[in-house]
């Protein structure tokens, strides 16, 4: 059924192994992970739900995946989504059969008992409560993302294992929907739901999803035990993280590194490798800080040749100059082991790129990520200038080959973030690809 594994395969030595954003999300996590996943036996998907959107091209294949672990692609891995994620249950159904549909086989995907349901009245919260902030709003993708993980914290949530025992989920969806059709229609304004039409609806996935339920812990843990090589797929990114990001405009989940052991049910001694993936430039979609940020013939550049729109929302992405302040905080927060630098292509014809150094704040020079919100919305950056490269570089794999100015350009990055940057990417397709 498998066509696509006999694809090159490209992949390094790995063993436990992190692969998430540094930035803000669509650093190329989808294209990293399935470099990766051609010697993982386990790849394993630990937070976020479908807000996330993952990009793999395959010659003239393109895969979009919001929830399914990029792992899928080849036949020799397991996709888990762990107990951290947050589930549609109609996204994860239409991507599997897409999946299908293009021959990519999904029977070995696992589903964790603890993961949370994302219900319907989440979706429909998370659209009145976008539209009730007005000039406020997060810009989120509307998926209920932050209705559901608010449940799960208020403990009031419905998961997996609650959805398979029919008491259970009867009592529990009757207990939400009592109080979220209360806050629906009467402090947004909204239409209420019905319980009969969420049952009816539900009853069409619970084959599925008792096929792939599982306690994903014991079969990562058991995994380790026989020395499997185990891959850790992040979603959104390091500044989207709830703790540690731009609060409020995050996503609703712990994006960092140590919700890999979390989020997955092992504990923190288990991982061998992070691997923090960023683009040569940065962006952004939704509202929030964005230092860097270049509204102007740069950014439009960006957005042009990087084809800078949202896979899951098709929103236009903000984008800027890469952010080195930034990325020294990813490192700090996640431990990053190495750097994946993706789209350096996109880079190739600006005359000058230039890259954040350091911020200025009431004309003091600031190089540590402030978290003080009043002071991070005074920052301005600080820039060091390069000289840019006119070569198409979309067909390099050898470092050597690369122009001068842009090996000038990833030495600086790796000099100053002091973190190895072990591949560079430099076209969306799973062989372009510099491995240092
Ligand atoms: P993710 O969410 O981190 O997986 O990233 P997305 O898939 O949302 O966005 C990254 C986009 O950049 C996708 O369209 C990829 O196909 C594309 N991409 C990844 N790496 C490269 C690269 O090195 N060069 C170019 N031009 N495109 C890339
Ligand atoms: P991947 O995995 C980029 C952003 C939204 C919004 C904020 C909150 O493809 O990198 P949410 O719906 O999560 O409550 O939205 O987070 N966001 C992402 N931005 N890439 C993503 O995922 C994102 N997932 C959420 O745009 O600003
Ligand atoms: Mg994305």
């Amino acid at each position: 059924m498998h066509v696509l594994s006999i694809v090159v395969i490209q992949g390094e030595k790995l063993s436990t192994t992190i692969v998430l954003g540094a930035q803000w999300g669509d650093e190329g996590k989808g294209k990293v992970t399935d470099f990766f996943a051609s010697k993982a036996d386990l790849v394993v998907r630990f937070q976020g739900g479908n807000n996330a959107g993952h990009t793999i091209v395959v010659g003239d294949e393109k895969f979009a995946l919001s929830m399914v672990p990029s792992g899928v692609m080849y036949e020799s891995c397991t996709p888990i989504i762990g107990s951290g994620c947050v589930i549609d249950f109609e996204v994860l159904k239409n991507e599997i059969e897409t999946l299908n549909g293009k021959n990519i086989d999904t029977t070995k995907l696992k589903l964790s008992y603890n993961a949370h349901i994302i219900m319907p009245y989440h979706k429909i919260l998370d659209e009145l409560i976008e539209d009730s902030l007005g000039d406020k709003k997060i810009g989120t993708t509307r998926k209920g993302i932050g209705p559901c993980y608010g449940d799960k914290i208020q403990r009031k949530g419905i998961r997996i294992q609650d959805f398979l025992s029919e008491e259970n989920f009867y009592e529990k969806l009757k207990n939400n929907l009592e109080e979220k059709n209360q806050i629906i229609e009467k402090i947004y304004g909204g239409n209420s739901i019905n319980f009969d039409e969420i049952v009816d609806e539900y009853k069409n996935y619970k084959e599925l999803v008792s096929s792939i339920a599982d306690d994903t812990s014991l079969v990562i843990s058991n995994s380790l035990k026989e020395n499997k090589k185990i891959l850790f797929e992040g979603a959104q990114g390091t500044l989207l993280d709830i703790d540690h990001g731009t609060y409020p405009f995050v996503t609703s989940s712990n994006t960092s590194a140590g919700n890999a052991a979390t989020g997955s049910g092992i504990g923190p001694l288990n991982f061998d490798e992070v691997v923090g993936v960023t683009k040569a430039y940065i962006s952004r979609v939704g509202t929030g800080p964005f230092i860097t940020e270049q509204e102007n013939e740069i950014g439009d550049y960006m957005i042009e040749k990087g084809a800078e729109f949202g896979t899951v929302t098709g929103r236009r992405r903000r984008c800027g100059w890469l952010d080195l302040v930034s990325l020294k905080y990813s490192k700090r927060i996640n431990s990053l082991s190495q750097l994946f630098i993706t789209k350096l292509d996109v880079l190739s014809g600006l005359e000058e790129i230039k890259v954040c150094i350091g911020y200025s704040f009431e004309d003091k020079k600031i190089t540590d990520y402030p978290l003080v919100d009043e002071i991070l919305d005074k920052c301005e950056p600080i820039y060091e200038s390069f000289e840019g490269w006119n070569e198409d570089i979309s067909g390099i794999t050898k470092y050597d080959a690369l122009p001068e100015n842009a090996k000038k350009y990833i030495e600086f990055i790796e000099n100053f973030s002091d973190v190895p940057i072990k591949y560079i990417s430099v076209g969306p397709e799973r062989n372009q690809n510099i491995i240092r």
